[in-house]
């Protein structure tokens, strides 16, 4: 169930202000009912919705999840790189789904792409903090001194200062690290402050949302719980 004005919104047939002016001017009809209260919860999936007599059409609201590649840039266009959106299957491109934040070209992993602008705006907003795991390969060993140097922030030589991160070694070379933000090659600069340069770079979660077992380069919706995990 969706409230009528968030429908009319979606659909864009008028701004949020000229919206209520139009329904309770009565120009907008449910099901052959004229309407004009803006708060009517209808059934987007059923309810025929017309504004002066003419249907209209409702946006669906999507949020999907692609396992990136290396080699492609999180973008809408480039003129020379390959971009995440060539992935991005044609039914969820024409409902004009966006990455929320980005991963650099040569890393790989869990990307989230939405047609929801409120959603996409809140998520890649640096307050809201979730926790990102990535899987990385890297040269050098993880000492307790970069464990401890992770956990009380890093402070790197190119003065970015990250917030409290957490590094866990699995073998010698392959280790988890969860950080709360998104600076610009930010798990790459961390580990090479401490002369661990890395090879490979694998995003495997945002907070709650895993990548799971999706094939390199493919995309699915996220699923009712999975929407609920970003609410
Ligand atoms: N940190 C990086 O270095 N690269 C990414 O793509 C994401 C986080």
């Amino acid at each position: 169930m969706k409230r009528l004005d968030k429908f009319l919104s979606e659909a864009k047939v008028a701004s949020r202000k000229e919206l209520k002016q139009l329904i309770r001017a009565g120009r907008v009809s449910v099901d052959g009912k004229t309407v004009t209260q803006e708060d009517l919860k209808i059934n987007e999936d059923i309810a025929k919705v017309t504004l002066d007599g003419k249907p209209v059409a409702g946006r669906r609201i999507v949020t999907i999840m692609m396992n990136k590649p290396a080699g492609y840039l999180t973008a809408a266009e480039d003129k020379r790189d390959k971009t995440v959106m060539e992935l991005v299957p044609e039914e969820y491109r024409k409902m004009n789904v966006m990455p929320i934040g980005r991963l650099d070209k040569a890393t790989e992993g869990l990307l989230l792409l939405t047609n929801d602008g409120q959603l996409n705006h809140r998520l890649a907003s640096p307050k809201h903090g979730v926790w990102k795991t990535y899987y990385a390969e890297h040269d050098g060993i993880v000492t307790a001194g970069d464990i401890r140097a992770f956990e009380k922030g890093l402070h790197l030589s190119d003065g970015l200062h990250c917030l409290p991160a957490k590094l866990e070694a699995l073998e010698v070379g392959k280790s988890l690290i969860r950080v709360q933000e998104g600076k610009f090659h930010q798990v790459r600069r961390m580990m090479e402050s401490r002369q661990m340069h890395v090879n490979y770079l694998k995003r495997l979660a945002e907070g709650e949302i895993s990548l799971g077992d999706l094939p390199l380069g493919q995309c699915r919706e996220l699923t009712e719980e999975e929407l609920q995990l970003l609410e």
